[in-house]
């Protein structure tokens, strides 16, 4: 071998070890993050899930006379579990609850919530059955196996974490009645509920009136349907005509109007034609009350949102919703037998 071939061969080797060197430090990389191999402590995944990052101190129970944490006594599921990434307001939280309730229904899979949410419903609700994270706390999720919905669901070891603002409504219908039970206002709320029809009927001097609560979204919703949808919101005149259906319908009707803008209600609605009642804190502080009075009504005239969608879905009774089209309140007035639209 002559000088000049030693030297090539030489170069050769270099360049093969560099090559081979590169292929593990550029591609090996990327082989391991496509491994859905990414063990993670739920306890650690449930502050993932939650908004503002830290949670309250563990919760601990009496076995054997002794307190134990409460996930130690919990056995980690067999296959991938349902939950839901904390985001947006009371309803919301309540609709993602509802949505991994059914999620879970559908597929067989265990669901289990942040504590951050569950805070959020036990404040209101009495009845709710879905465990919080920390009952496995201690045990792993695979991060790589992890999908936003059942359409993308395609294994039981998936697990499936509900984004933030999702609402999977049409799972939610097909268990209606079972979904409501969930959502048993606390007893001091319906006593308050009860209290406050009471106060109306007595004001306006009626015996048996018929309750049609009104929710009204206003403030931060009039921009994003601009954004999202390029729609204006409601006008006033849809109210109206939605309570002249009630008023024509029905006896006695009173109209019990609950809103995050009262104001806006109280200058805009006040129509000299009906029995109108403003029950909402002028900076909206009482979601939870408003909730279970419009809950406690015969009917419900809404707009849109996931508040007012379920304080209807809540009250069960004759609903009229605002024409979105193709949003999801007015595919719930598609798919209700009692709901209609109008515009
Ligand atoms: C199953 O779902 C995962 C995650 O969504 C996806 O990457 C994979 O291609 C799906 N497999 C089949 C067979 O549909
Ligand atoms: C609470 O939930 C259970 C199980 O879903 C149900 O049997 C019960 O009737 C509910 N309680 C109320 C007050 O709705
Ligand atoms: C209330 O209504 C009844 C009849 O429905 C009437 O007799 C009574 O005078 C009314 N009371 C007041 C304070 O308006
Ligand atoms: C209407 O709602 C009130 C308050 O919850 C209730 O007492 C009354 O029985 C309801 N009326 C009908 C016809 O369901
Ligand atoms: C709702 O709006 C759509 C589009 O403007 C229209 O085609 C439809 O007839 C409306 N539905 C009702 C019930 O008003």
């Amino acid at each position: 071998m002559s000088r000049a071939q030693q030297h090539i061969l030489a170069i050769a080797i270099v360049l093969a070890v560099i090559v081979v060197c590169g292929i593990h430090v550029f591609l090996f990389p990327m082989y391991t993050t496509n491994q859905p191999n990414h063990h993670t402590k739920i306890s650690s995944y449930e502050q993932v899930l939650c908004r503002g990052g830290s949670l309250n101190k563990k919760k601990y129970i009496i076995n054997n006379n002794k307190f134990v944490p409460i996930e130690w006594i919990n056995s980690c599921p067999k296959y991938g579990i349902v939950s839901a990434t904390q985001g947006g307001r009371l309803g919301n939280q309540i609709f993602q609850y509802a949505s991994v309730w059914a999620t879970a229904r559908k597929t067989g899979l265990d669901p289990f919530l942040p504590r951050c949410i569950l805070k959020t419903l036990e404040e209101h609700f009495d009845n709710l059955s879905i465990p919080p994270l920390s009952y496995i706390g201690t045990c792993t999720i695979d991060v790589g196996q992890v999908v936003s919905s059942l359409g993308q669901w395609n294994s039981t070891e998936q697990n499936i974490i509900i984004p933030r603002y999702a609402a999977y409504w049409s799972l939610i219908l097909l268990w209606l009645d079972d979904v409501r039970r969930e959502f048993t206002f606390r007893l001091a709320l319906k006593l308050y509920a009860d209290k406050i029809l009471k106060k109306i009927s007595i004001k306006f001097n009626t015996t048996d009136p018929t309750y049609v609560g009104v929710h009204v979204r206003r403030t931060d919703y009039v921009d994003y349907l601009w954004q999202k949808l390029k729609i204006r919101p409601a006008p006033v005149r849809y109210y109206l005509t939605a309570m002249d259906y009630f008023h024509n319908k029905y006896e006695n009707v009173i109209f019990v109007i609950a809103s995050d803008s009262i104001n806006w209600c109280k200058f805009n609605l006040n129509s000299k034609k009906h029995r109108i009642s403003l029950i909402s804190d002028i900076n909206a502080r009482g979601p939870g009350k408003d909730l279970a009075v419009l809950a406690a009504c015969n009917h419900s005239i809404i707009d849109y949102g996931t508040y007012g969608s379920f304080a209807a879905i809540l009250t069960g009774g004759e609903t009229i919703s605002y024409n979105v089209t193709t949003y999801f309140s007015t595919m719930i007035a598609d798919i209700m037998p009692n709901w209609r639209i109008m515009s």
